[in-house]
């Protein structure tokens, strides 16, 4: 069963500019954010909604969630009409948003017990969940510590906790990790895949390609607001071609490295100012002791070889003919409003 599916979702925004122009009658921008976007999430999996800055993440999740109302197109998450019935579908999903919902004057316990008497729980069950999630989440003990005390990955934490309070059978995570540092953001991961393996449906956006990689089942590029490609992270890698060798040696070994790489693969390139010679090969593990072999012969030694898988980095750019930061301008504009 599908738990959640968008189809064909349409979202323009109109922005008006600031600055000289704004008197013109055409200062007023349509922004299409959202372009025909579909999607599906096969319950009890992990859907990652990859793109860069001003893809249309936050705008997909805002529309799933039911905060923000398409232009046209139609939604539903765990079978429900998220148009038609937004309070049917808030009653089974979490959010933790890209921005942090959590009241920073408050400490992690109040904000929890808050959070589950919104619910409506009554106020023993309301501090059982508190109790529970904050154990879950290793804060018990920064429990009774203002919000504002917290490191980044801490309000992390506590903002996922509170989506969590009614055990959502959808939870959409908003950039879970951005602004943590990598230790933040494998303690993230971690709690995010306890999360999958209590057999959660999520749906997570991410700018990071390592981190749909490491958590989804399933990867959805998004690109000016339309998927441009969908796949697992293999099939997505396979996208951009197999592995590739790569071998850097001093620079007077270059030419006879490329003789030597020659007769493994067919079309061999030389870096000179990296003093690397790299080359597609498709029979993995098997042409990286071949080339080994061929460079012990030949008394060459590597300064650095190994197999290079290629990245969603590589894939990003060989669907789109940009790399992912080449958004900017659309994020500049974002920030102007
Ligand atoms: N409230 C708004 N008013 C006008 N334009 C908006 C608004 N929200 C988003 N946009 C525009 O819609 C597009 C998609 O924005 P969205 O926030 O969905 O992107 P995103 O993928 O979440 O980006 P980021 O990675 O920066 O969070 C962008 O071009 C953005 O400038
Ligand atoms: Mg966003």
């Amino acid at each position: 069963m599908k738990s959640v599916i968008a189809k064909e979702l349409v979202k323009n925004y109109r922005v008006k500019s600031v600055g000289k122009k704004s008197k013109d009658a055409d200062s007023k921008k349509i922004v299409r954010a959202l372009d025909s976007l579909s999607l599906e999430v096969e319950e009890g999996t992990v859907l990652g909604v990859l793109g860069p800055n001003g893809a249309g993440k936050t705008t997909t999740v805002r529309v799933l969630t039911t905060l923000l109302k398409p232009d046209s197109g139609s939604a539903f998450v765990g079978g429900i009409d998220v148009i038609k019935n937004p309070h049917e579908v808030r009653k089974i999903i979490g959010l933790s948003g890209q921005y942090a919902a959590v009241d920073e004057t408050l400490t992690g316990w109040d904000n929890l017990v808050m959070f589950a008497r919104l619910h409506r729980m009554k106020p023993a069950a309301a501090t059982k969940r508190a109790e529970e999630l904050l154990e879950q989440f290793s804060l018990t003990d920064a429990a009774r510590r203002p919000i504002k005390t917290y490191s980044g990955g801490m309000r992390r934490r506590i903002d996922l906790a509170a989506s969590l309070i009614v055990r959502p059978k959808v939870l959409f995570l908003d950039e879970p990790t951005t602004g943590l540092d990598p230790r933040g953001r494998q303690e993230m991961w971690g709690v995010i895949n306890s999360l999958v393996d209590s057999g959660v449906t999520l749906l997570l956006t991410t700018q990071y390609l390592e981190e749909a990689d490491q958590l989804a089942d399933e990867i959805a590029v998004i690109d000016h607001g339309r998927v441009i490609a969908r796949g697992s992270a293999d099939e997505l890698k396979r996208q951009v071609g197999g592995e590739r060798l790569e071998i850097v040696v001093e620079a007077e070994h270059l030419d006879a490295v490329r003789e030597i790489v020659a007769r493994i693969s067919h079309s061999v390139i030389i870096d000179r100012d990296l003093r690397q010679v790299s080359a597609p090969v498709s029979t993995g593990t098997k042409a990286l002791i071949e080339a080994v072999k061929a460079l012990d012969d030949a008394q060459i030694h590597p300064l650095d070889l190994g197999l290079k898988r290629p990245s969603l980095d590589d894939v990003f750019l060989a669907l789109t003919g940009h790399s992912a930061e080449e958004n900017e301008t659309e994020t500049l504009m974002k920030e102007e409003r």
